[in-house]
C-alpha cells in the first residue's frame, strides 16, 4: 500500500514537472527573494517605531521649518520659540544671525531647559520628517531612498549605530525623557525587520 502511494505520488510528479517546468522563469542567479514574515517583522518595527517616534527624534524629523520641543508649556504644537527656522539655504542649520549653534552646542547644557547639544546640531531634511506621522507612514518612509538619504535598509541601521545626532537621543540632557532602548537595540530591531522583509503595518 505505501509502495503504491508512491509509486503514485512519483508518477504524478512526473506528469507535473514539465508544466512546472514550462511555467517557470529562467532561474536567476540573484540572492534568495526574501519572504517576508510578518510575525517577526511587524514586532521588529514597532521597536524602531517607538524610537523613531518619540520626542526626542521627532523633534528634529518636523514636517515644515520650524522644530518642534516638547514640554506641558509648550502647547500642542509644540513649535520651538525664538522663530527659529530651518535656514533660507534649506541646510537646517537656521538663518544668518540665528543659527542653530547660537544657543546649541557640541554638549548639552548642565541647566534645565537650557538648550541641549551635540556636534553638528540642525533639523532634518523635511523628507525625513516623522513628527506627527503614523507608523505606516514612517515605515513607508524608511523603505523610500527619495526620503531616507538614498541609504539602503543596512544603511539606515548603520546610520542609528553610528550617527551623533542619534545618539544624543539616549543622553538628551537634564530634565528630558531619553528614547526607548538603545542605538544598539534599535539598530538589531532595524536589522531584523529588514531580513523579515521589512513589513510596515496597515495604519
Ligand atoms: C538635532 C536634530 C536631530 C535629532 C535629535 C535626530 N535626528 Fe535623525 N537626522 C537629523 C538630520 C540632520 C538628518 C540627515 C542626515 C543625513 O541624511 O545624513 C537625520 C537623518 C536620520 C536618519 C536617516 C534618514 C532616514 O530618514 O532614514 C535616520 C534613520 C535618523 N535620522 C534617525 C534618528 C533617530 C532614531 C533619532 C533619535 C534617537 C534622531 N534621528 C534624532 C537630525 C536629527
Ligand atoms: C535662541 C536660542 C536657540 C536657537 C537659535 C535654537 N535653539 Fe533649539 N532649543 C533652545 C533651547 C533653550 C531649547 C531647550 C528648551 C527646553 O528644553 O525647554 C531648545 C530645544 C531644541 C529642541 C528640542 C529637544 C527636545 O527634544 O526636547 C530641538 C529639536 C531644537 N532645539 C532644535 C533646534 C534647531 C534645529 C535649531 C536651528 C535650526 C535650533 N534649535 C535653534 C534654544 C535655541
Amino acid at each position: 500500500m505505501i509502495r503504491l502511494q508512491t509509486m503514485l505520488a512519483v508518477a504524478a510528479f512526473a506528469v507535473a514537472t514539465p508544466a512546472l517546468a514550462q511555467d517557470a522563469t529562467p532561474a536567476a542567479p540573484a540572492a534568495p527573494a526574501i519572504v517576508v514574515d510578518e510575525a517577526v517583522g511587524l514586532p521588529a518595527w514597532d521597536k524602531v517605531y517607538k524610537v523613531f517616534s518619540h520626542p526626542r527624534c521627532a523633534n528634529c524629523h518636523s514636517p515644515d521649518d520650524r522644530p518642534r520641543w516638547s514640554g506641558p508649556s509648550y502647547g500642542a504644537a509644540r513649535v520651538h520659540a525664538f522663530n527659529v527656522q530651518r535656514g533660507v539655504d534649506g541646510s537646517g542649520f537656521g538663518n544668518t544671525g540665528l543659527r542653530c549653534t547660537t544657543c546649541h552646542f557640541d554638549s548639552n547644557s548642565a541647566a534645565p531647559h537650557g538648550p541641549p547639544g551635540a556636534p553638528n546640531w540642525h533639523l532634518a531634511p523635511v523628507e525625513m520628517a516623522w513628527f506627527g506621522q503614523t507608523s505606516a507612514q514612517i515605515c513607508a518612509q524608511i523603505k523610500d531612498p527619495a526620503r531616507n538619504g538614498g541609504r539602503t535598509l543596512d544603511e539606515v541601521a548603520e546610520h542609528v549605530r553610528t550617527d551623533g545626532l542619534v545618539a544624543w537621543g539616549w543622553n538628551p540632557g537634564p530634565g528630558r525623557e531619553a528614547a526607548p532602548g538603545s542605538a544598539e537595540e534599535t539598530t538589531a530591531a532595524l536589522q531584523q525587520w529588514a531580513a523579515a522583509g521589512a513589513p510596515c503595518p496597515s495604519q
